[in-house]
């Protein structure tokens, strides 16, 4: 367990992000422990991807600010970010669809590595790690949807992160393929990674997840354990209906 009384490794302070007149994120503010595995959750249009967004460095938030192991990083870029130790991966996967599984992780592993040989053979580790060992030279274009979130993860490792951010690891994945998932992200979190991720199934939430965030409108409406928030009775009426079964 981590610490109570240590300070977070990333924390969220009342941010504030609109687009023209919709309020996207509402002065949300969060904090990621060490070691944590977070879920956000929420209906579509939460404003969850965009709390991503602005973690990230993508979007520049209207008010508040990001502090990245006791650093203020609200106005660093995004691959500043990514050097400082946080990674994410997309809602909506998007490897370089010609390049192979291997050459697609070495994409961004690239300036981890000073010759092309180790390079190589990390990316082929990151590879077998999330269990695409046997697709090292197979195009991305071929993959299943599980098997694409599976390489995001890996291009995400690949920049060797301490925070990870992972946008619907089982959006869209066939049910038989998610506990193979759940597996792996269990694994990446007793490798050492903090792990915040938007989940809307449940069941992987409930798996996963220590502690759940659930967003409405760009604000934080109900948070506490998976339990805790899944029996609340505004998100129950609001969201489970729907969600529950997988959605
Ligand atoms: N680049 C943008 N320009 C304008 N509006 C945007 C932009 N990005 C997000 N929004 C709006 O901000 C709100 C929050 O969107 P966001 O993508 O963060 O929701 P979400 O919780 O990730 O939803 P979903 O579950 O559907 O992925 C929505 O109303 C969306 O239309
Ligand atoms: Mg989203």
């Amino acid at each position: 367990m981590a610490n109570p009384a240590s300070a977070p490794l990333l924390r969220v302070e009342a941010i504030t992000m609109t687009f023209g007149g919709i309020v996207a994120i509402d002065n949300l503010s969060l904090d990621v422990k060490q070691g944590q595995i977070l879920a956000l959750m929420g209906p579509n249009g939460a404003g969850k991807t965009t709390t991503f967004h602005v973690i990230a460095g993508v979007h520049k938030p209207d008010r508040g600010s990001i502090v990245f192991e006791g650093r203020d990083i609200t106005a660093m870029r995004p691959d500043g970010r990514c050097r400082a130790g946080l990674a994410r991966t997309f809602q909506i996967t998007q490897p370089f669809e010609q390049l192979s599984v291997t050459e697609n992780i070495m994409v961004g592993a690239r300036p981890f590595h000073s010759t092309m040989a180790e390079l190589r053979k990390a990316c082929e580790a990151y590879a077998d790690k999330v269990g695409l060992g046997d697709k090292l030279d197979a195009p991305a274009k071929g993959l299943s949807t599980g098997q694409r979130k599976r390489l995001e993860l890996a291009r995400a490792m690949a920049t060797r992160p301490r925070l990870l951010l992972m946008d619907e690891v089982t959006g869209g994945v066939d049910m038989k393929s998610i506990p193979g998932l759940i597996d792996l992200v269990r694994t990446l979190r007793s490798d050492g990674l903090t792990i915040v991720l938007i989940e809307h199934n449940m069941k992987v939430i409930s798996e996963l997840a220590d502690e759940a965030i659930f967003m409405n409108r760009g604000a934080r409406m109900v948070s506490g354990t998976p339990r805790e928030v899944a029996s609340d009775p505004a998100v129950v009426e609001l969201y489970l209906g729907e969600a529950a079964d997988g959605h």
